[in-house]
């Protein structure tokens, strides 16, 4: 199991309070979640569920059926992680190789919970996957995004220059040669080559 740091429950949670907005109990949780370490792990079945709730709570997500998140925790955990805030579930990557090309990790969807944003989590957990055994031979990875998901270009193109390589654009699946009109194109980012320390 690869964990890369160990949670420390706070007391005192600011969730107590009753008598703020929404927006203040965001930054309460966010100024508490900041205080504490996420704990990263591979996945496992029991998983799935959760996984389902937090990816439901993370738009423009596609929700996917709970079966999708079952076998995403189970079959894909080598290369998927969940991030755990006090114990829940704050953050998940679902990944897999390529089976054509096995040196290159497709990032399926990233999702952290509102609370865990903006402290380099799903950065973090990224870069977990990138450096177990499993992912010895990955040199390369690649993601889709759409044109207006400017927090996960933002992601994907700091990842790449954190890795000191470059990032190439072009469209995966077209809006109306692939989804007839139904979806934003995906936009493929290629990040690599680049070669990161494997943990033992
Ligand atoms: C996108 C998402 C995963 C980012 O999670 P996060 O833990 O806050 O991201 P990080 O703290 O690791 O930030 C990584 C980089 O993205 C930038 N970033 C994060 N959120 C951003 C936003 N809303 N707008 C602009 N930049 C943003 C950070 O500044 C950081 O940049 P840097 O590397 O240059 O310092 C999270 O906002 C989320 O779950 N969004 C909803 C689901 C989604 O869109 N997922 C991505 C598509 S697969």
């Amino acid at each position: 199991m690869s964990a890369t740091s160990v949670s420390k429950p706070q007391s005192g949670s600011s969730d107590s309070k009753t008598d703020e907005s929404p927006e203040e109990k965001v930054t309460a949780r966010q100024a508490s979640a900041s205080k504490r370490e996420a704990l990263l792990r591979k996945p496992v079945s029991e998983d799935g569920a959760d996984v389902h709730r937090l990816i439901n709570r993370c738009p423009p997500l596609d929700e996917n059926s709970i079966y999708c998140n079952l076998l995403q925790a189970s079959h894909f955990a080598d290369t998927s992680v969940a991030a755990e805030l006090d114990g829940e579930l704050g953050g998940f990557v679902s990944g897999y190789l390529i089976p054509q090309r096995p040196d290159t990790l497709f990032v399926w969807q990233v999702a952290v919970a509102e609370e865990g944003r903006g402290m380099g989590l799903a950065g973090r957990m990224i870069r977990d996957i990138l450096a177990r055994p499993g992912c010895a031979q990955v040199r390369y990875l690649e993601t889709t995004i759409t044109p207006d998901n400017e927090a996960s270009w933002a992601l994907f193109r700091g990842l790449a220059r954190k890795l000191g390589t470059e990032c190439n654009e072009s469209v995966m699946f077209d809006r109306e040669r692939h989804f007839k009109g139904a979806h934003d194109s995906e936009m493929l980012l290629r990040i690599g080559p680049f070669d990161v320390e494997v943990q033992g």
